[in-house]
């Protein structure tokens, strides 16, 4: 029995989205974790990535908390099964890494047992389990990520699924720096406690720029998109979760022709997007490797 999740990508309003502010994200479905569900004389995770993971795996980890979750809200036991895990997402870098395999983990299981729970419930499941990578998390990566759709998430608000936009196409690039969420998120709230009326502004200045976006996507004006990444890079860089490699690659991306760019998630490494005419994106893609991006994908988002 093998499940999947895929992978997710913001494209505007990263960290401000903890503070109550809107942002936008997609999902990424050809990359995605995987987790199968085989016999075995007790009920185990392995990893592909990371064979050090079985022995990790206390009661207090966030999986072995979510499978116990999930038996508990399905009246089940925990089966006799050996849970393998085998992801293309890289971890630390932006792609909410730690929801897919929770949700590949979750499906698996639910398959498994021959239990199903509704989307909703199972967002619940995955968020809380995010809570002990992140600390604070928004909720945005749990959402994208379950549901899997582009959404304008905003925290406390109904998921609005953006069912209708023109698809354009990405070119996402990992600096090869792992970099936990967690830190750059505690980080920018000490920033925030610090000079809350500077950081507030900014926060309003990101909102103003994922409203633009989003009408800009629907318009398929590519332009303003791509100034509204550009302008949203500036800003992350004013709340410190910027870094001298994600810089260079986000100028790197603009100078070989990209009509924006900016680094996408918690920051300080990870991955960076780069919005491309389709025709540019191989070029954009090869000049970034050039420059010492160590993982690229081209993508085309659609609703
Ligand atoms: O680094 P990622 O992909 O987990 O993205 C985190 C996004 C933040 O806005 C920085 C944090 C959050 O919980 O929304």
């Amino acid at each position: 029995m093998k499940a999947s999740a895929c992978s997710k990508i913001i494209l505007l309003g990263e960290h401000a989205v903890v503070y109550g502010v809107p942002a936008i994200a997609v999902p990424l479905s050809t990359v995605r974790a995987y987790v199968e569900a085989t016999p075995a004389d007790a009920f185990t995770i392995t990893a592909d990535t990371d064979p050090s993971w079985r022995l990790a795996l206390t009661d207090e980890h966030p999986f072995i908390q979510l499978v116990q979750r999930i038996a508990e809200q399905t009246q089940t036991v925990l089966p006799a099964v050996r849970m393998h895990i085998q992801s293309q997402v890289p971890i630390a870098s932006g792609l909410g890494s730690g929801a897919a395999i929770a949700t590949a983990l979750a499906r698996a299981l639910l398959a498994h047992t021959g239990q199903a729970l509704p989307l909703e419930k199972l967002n619940a499941l995955i968020y809380e389990s995010e809570t002990y990578y992140h600390g604070t998390p928004s909720g945005i990566d749990n959402t994208v990520i379950v549901y899997e759709k582009p959404v304008f998430f905003q925290r406390s608000q109904p998921i609005q699924v953006l069912d209708a936009f023109e698809p354009f196409t990405l070119v996402i690039a990992n600096t090869g720096i792992a970099a936990p969420t967690r830190e750059a998120v505690a980080d920018v709230r000490r920033l925030y406690e610090r000079d809350p009326k500077r950081i507030s502004k900014v926060f309003e200045h990101i909102q103003q720029l994922v409203l633009n976006g989003l009408d800009a996507m629907t318009r398929g004006d590519w332009q303003v998109l791509g100034d509204a990444f550009d302008a949203n890079h500036r800003l992350l860089q004013d709340l410190t979760v910027s870094c001298p490699e994600l810089d260079a690659l986000v100028n790197e991306a603009r100078a070989a022709g990209a009509l924006g760019a900016k680094l996408s998630g918690g920051g300080r490494g990870g991955n960076l997007i780069a919005l491309v005419e389709p025709a540019q994106a191989a070029h954009v893609e090869d000049r970034l490797l050039h420059a010492g991006a160590v993982w690229t994908k081209i993508v085309e988002v659609k609703p």
